[in-house]
Parts: C-alpha cells; structure tokens; sequence
C-alpha cells in the first residue's frame, strides 16, 4: 500500500468515527452493475437488471420534457401543484395528501428518518425492496424482520403477513411492505391487506409500496388506496420508474393523511423533484393508452418468457410485476457472472437472501429470446465446470 493510500485509509477511520453511529454501521445500497462500463463494453448489452420498462416512456411524456427544458434555468415549482392535482383526480384525494419525492426511494428514506429511531422500530419482511431496512439503519432504528412464506407456498417468500403482525410491538412506529413485492413478484390481495392493517396497532403507520401497482392484473382493485379512507394510518407510495417508464427522471409520490404529508414536507429539500420530471410524469400519467400498451405487452412477454424458462426446467416464482424471480439453483453465481461476460445484465438475490435465484426484467421478444439462447448455450457450461 503507498504512503498516500495509507494516510487516506488513516483518514478515513478518524472521519468515520465522527459520523453518528447509526450512519458509521450503514452501507450504500448496493445497485448492481457498472452499467456505464458495460455499455462501453458492449454495444447490445441486454438490461434486465433493474425492472426498467423496454417500452421507454410516452411520446407525450417525451414532448412534456422536452418542452420544460426549455425553462432549466428556473427552479421547479416547490409545490408540485400540477402533478399533485393530477394524481388527487385519479385517486380521489386532496392535494393535501400527496408528497412528491426523488423517486419513491426517497420518500421511503424520508418515512425513516420522520417515524423511526434508536428507539423506535421499523417492521418489515425477509426478501422485501432492500430500502426499508436501509431507512431504518440510517436513523440507528431496531429493524424487526419478519420471516417470508416458505418456497412451497403458492406465494413463495412473499409477505407472511401473520408473521409480520407478530414481530410487531410497542416499539414499531413503521411498518413497510411492497405490493406487489420486489424481488418475488408476488403480491397480497385488497382482502388480505385488510385484515391486515385492522390488527396494525395504532401507533405505527404502515407503508404499501405500490412501485409495481401498475402491472397488477387489475390495479385500481388490488391498490391499497381505496383503503386510505378506513384506515388514517396507511401509506402508500407509488412511482414513474417503472410502467411510466421515467425511471431516469426520478418521480415518485406518496399518498397519506395530511398530518404524515405534513411531517415529510418539513424535511424534503424545497425543489426535490425537477422540473423535466414532474412535467414528464404529469404528461405520462394522463397518458392511458401508453400505460395500456406497456401493461399488455408486459403481460403477454412476462408469460412468456416464464414458459420458456420452465421449459428449461427452472423454478419460476408467480409474478405479478415487471420481472420474475427465478430459482437457478447452485451454480447461479457462476452462471450470472457468465451472462454479463457475454453483455446479459441480471439482478444477483445474494443480497436478498435468494443466492440461488436471480431477477430477470421482463424485456421486449427480442430481449428474452436472447436472454434464453443465451441460457441455452451457458447453463450446461456451468453445470459441468463445477
Ligand atoms: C418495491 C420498490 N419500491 C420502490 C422502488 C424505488 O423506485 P424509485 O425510487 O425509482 O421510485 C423500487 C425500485 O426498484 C422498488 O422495486
């Protein structure tokens, strides 16, 4: 090690120790890939690595942007009024009960940093979006873990929503589950979540994360927020990323009480969301037949592509999202390092506790055709290496 990689390691432990302790025991997530070097590296890199749309984004999200960056050198509106009047007409809320976040993935953070700390809990579930626990580390909260539905369930490694009630306690004030969930796909019914939040002790409020709602087979029935009205402590966020296709714009949005939307607006910075983003995402949520188009082809390519792999003889999860999870069994770590040296991006589960499996983004026919010639010719090469 040089003398300047020394001293900057000596630095770095003696800046370390004056971060508060909760921040000194975090790590970044950990988003996968260097995407930037592979696309250098390959000029058809197929990505399905990050439940991005293939469908890329409305022509009339595209034209909203483009016209708002005419406008750069203002700052956007800190209010968000447009799109906060557009989702309060589609949802039939007040504005009153919309945040607007850099992604969802902030919102979440924010939710952390506003309901949990060292002594105040944040519930959550095995094999759940990585951001709920990482929001409660960043504030020194306890996170009380849930197990997940066992591999032979017909949801497997889904929600187990009587296991969640029982980690909950006096301490929990956050309680965060997606529906549909990333990384299985799998998903809760209106029903279950009812029965659900009605044995939810009132001092924690419960967050729905609704990134994937869109692609649910009937979204306005599966969606918690019909539910918002019976029950003041749900949250529910929802994003642009994903079946909008914004995912570069960075929108997303939560839906609550005005007392909870109170508390987030007094932390988010004033201009959180851009301007480009907010009149893309306005334009792209008015844009029905886009959103259609996606949901279907999505559907059909998801199907699929799940009946190819299962010809092939692997387990495939139920998915009611944009990707599935799919179990490779043990030589998965091999395999996907294989398929990103020949330029196919997957989403390693390591981190989520599913070593064996990876998540595959439902990509476009062409996509997933490759993807399966390109299973075709690796998985045996794999299998008689080891
Ligand atoms: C379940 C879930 N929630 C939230 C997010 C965050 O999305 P964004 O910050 O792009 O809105 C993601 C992204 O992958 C997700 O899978």
């Amino acid at each position: 090690m040089s003398q300047s990689e020394q001293a900057g390691q000596g630095d770095r432990a003696s800046v370390e120790a004056l971060a508060q302790p909760a921040i000194q025991q975090l790590r970044a997530y950990d988003p996968g890939h260097d995407l930037i070097a592979l696309r250098r590296q390959f000029d058809d890199l197929i990505e399905l690595g990050a439940n991005e749309s293939p469908y890329g984004a409305s022509q009339l999200a595209l034209a909203a942007a483009r016209s708002a960056i005419e406008d750069l050198h203002r700052y956007p509106d800190p209010l968000g009024g447009d799109l906060k009047r557009a989702l309060a007409d589609a949802f039939g809320l007040e504005t009153a009960q919309i945040a607007l976040g850099n992604g969802s993935h902030e919102l979440l953070m924010l939710l952390g940093q506003v309901f949990t700390g060292p002594t105040a809990a944040l519930a959550c579930a095995r094999h759940s979006f990585a951001v709920y626990a990482l929001s409660a580390m960043a504030t020194g909260a306890p996170i009380q873990w849930a197990d997940a539905n066992p591999r032979e369930h017909a949801m497997p490694c889904g929600h187990d929503l009587d296991a969640l009630l029982s980690v909950i306690d006096d301490r929990t004030r956050l309680v965060c589950l997606a529906n549909p969930n990333n990384p299985t796909g799998t998903w809760l019914t209106r029903e279950e979540l009812r029965d659900f939040l009605a044995r939810v002790p009132g001092h924690a409020i419960v967050v729905v994360d609704e990134a994937y709602r869109e692609y649910q087979d009937e979204p306005e029935a599966a969606s918690a927020v019909g539910l918002m009205s019976e029950f003041p402590r749900l949250a529910v966020t929802g994003t642009f990323s994903k079946a909008h296709g914004l995912a570069g714009l960075r929108v997303g949005y939560l839906l609550a009480q005005p007392p909870v939307i109170g508390l987030i607006e007094r932390l988010r910075e004033s201009f959180n969301v851009n301007s480009v983003g907010m009149a893309a995402a306005q334009a792209a949520f008015a844009d029905r037949t886009h959103l259609d188009h996606v949901r279907q082809e999505n559907a059909r390519e998801r199907e699929a592509l799940a009946q190819g792999l299962r010809e092939r003889g692997l387990f495939v999860f139920p998915s009611r999202t944009n990707f599935l999870l799919v179990e490779f069994g043990p030589h998965c770590a091999a395999l996907e390092q294989r398929l990103v040296d020949c330029g196919v991006v997957l989403r390693p589960m390591g981190g989520y506790g599913l070593g064996d499996c990876l998540r595959i983004t439902v990509g476009t026919a062409d996509e997933n055709r490759l993807l399966l010639e390109t299973l075709d010719v690796l998985m045996p090469q794999v299998a008689s290496a080891s």
